[in-house]
């Protein structure tokens, strides 16, 4: 038995952003909270050219462009008051990750009407339906504009976490994915979001909750990223490479939201609460660390990743890991979490964190502590791509 439901509908290709004064005009927004992050994106062309489309089209809007890295539950507040003392009736999210979270985040709070700290590591269930709510991603990563998540970090005292929101309320209505928003996404950035979404399609795609209709996205996505992952970064340019990761990502995140994740993005949220490490790049040195810890359990799925990865008939569980390492190796990720600069001292703290992750049962190997420690040990010091 299972349930697939994937609620956002999708509008996808070069020009999809376009589109996005029709769409807000079609649900029915009078005025428009945008949400991005603080830096370039929010100052550039393609989201002028959106303003005026919204002013053109009769639709006003206000702008929170508080939405930094990794957003906090007070950022998303804040957005939140922002978009009642404007008088929005729905809320546009433009960016990464981070924006499209905070978007989520803000219309959580204007729906349930109350604190998002209410929500974030706490277990209570959203409820309530929010205001309209389109995603425009600008990064091929994180899949959130489809997706029924969205992750914050709070803050208690000297105690900072890194937790997840999810619930069907939280699937946007609409994603307009336009690979032309991405072709100026520095390599760095593109190395690190891609591989967020490779690590969203294999994680998936071994979760011990992983059902059929999700395979097929997960698969598809990891093909994709095969062919188009190392030319996005080398020509960031190349329209039809960062097609591909677009819609690798968000077919990724289509699988995400119903076959689950695992401990690479367990450890992934303890490494970015407590020492910063981006979201992309912890997933990115994770990923053929928790793998390979995985094979004994996963290892005829993870011969499906490696064929898709590779395009080799041949490959196997070992060679799916191999290919992982490769391929970070290739586009610039450090090899481990120390190259990465994650200091020796914090493992304690990122393993009594990542030890109590949510969604530690759906990975197919039921991990020990002493295994999780182990595994995190070698992926701080271990470089396995050589
Ligand atoms: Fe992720």
């Amino acid at each position: 038995m299972f349930v697939f439901n994937s609620p956002t509908r999708l509008s996808f290709g070069v020009g999809a952003a376009d589109r996005a004064a029709v769409e807000l005009g079609a649900l029915g927004a009078r005025k428009v909270l945008i949400v991005t992050g603080p830096g370039k994106t929010a100052a550039a062309e393609p989201l002028a050219a959106l303003k005026r489309d919204l002013e053109a089209a009769g639709i006003a809007w206000a702008h929170y462009a508080g939405a930094g890295a990794d957003p906090t539950t007070e950022m998303v507040d804040e957005g939140a008051s922002t978009y009642k003392e404007e008088g929005c009736d729905a809320i546009l999210g433009f960016g990464g990750g981070s924006p499209l979270d905070c978007a989520k985040g803000i219309g959580a709070v204007v729906g349930e009407g109350r604190s998002i700290r209410d929500f974030v590591g706490t277990g209570l269930a959203l409820t309530a339906a929010l205001p309209p709510l389109v995603a425009i991603p600008t990064t091929a990563g994180t899949g959130s504009e489809v997706t029924s998540a969205a992750v914050f970090i709070r803050t208690d005292g000297d105690k900072k976490v890194k937790k997840g929101i999810s619930g069907a309320s939280l699937y946007p209505r609409l994603a307009l994915v336009d690979p032309r928003l991405m072709v100026s996404l520095p390599p760095a950035l593109t190395a690190a979001t891609g591989m967020d979404a490779l690590t969203h399609a294999v994680e998936a795609y071994v979760s011990k909750t992983h059902n059929p209709v999700a395979d097929l996205y997960c698969l598809e996505s990891i093909r994709l990223i095969g062919l188009h992952l190392k030319r996005a970064c080398r020509r960031g340019d190349d329209l039809d490479a960062r097609a591909g990761m677009a819609l690798a990502s968000t077919l990724a995140g289509v699988a995400l939201s119903q076959a689950g994740l695992g401990m690479v993005h367990g450890f992934a949220h303890a490494a970015g609460a407590l020492c910063g490490l981006a979201h992309g790049l912890a997933n990115a040195i994770m990923l053929p660390y928790v793998m390979r810890a995985c094979i004994p359990d996963a290892s005829a799925r993870l011969s499906d990743v490696g064929r898709a990865l590779t395009g080799r008939h041949s490959a196997t569980a070992i060679d799916a890991v191999a290919a992982m390492a490769d391929l970070a190796a290739e586009i610039g990720i450090p090899r481990n979490l120390g190259e990465a600069g994650v200091p020796e001292g914090m493992l304690q703290a990122i393993f009594d964190d990542a030890k109590n992750y949510k969604r530690r049962p759906q990975s197919p190997h039921a991990f020990t502590d002493e295994e999780l420690w182990a595994l995190l040990g070698k992926a701080w010091s271990e470089r396995m791509a050589d």
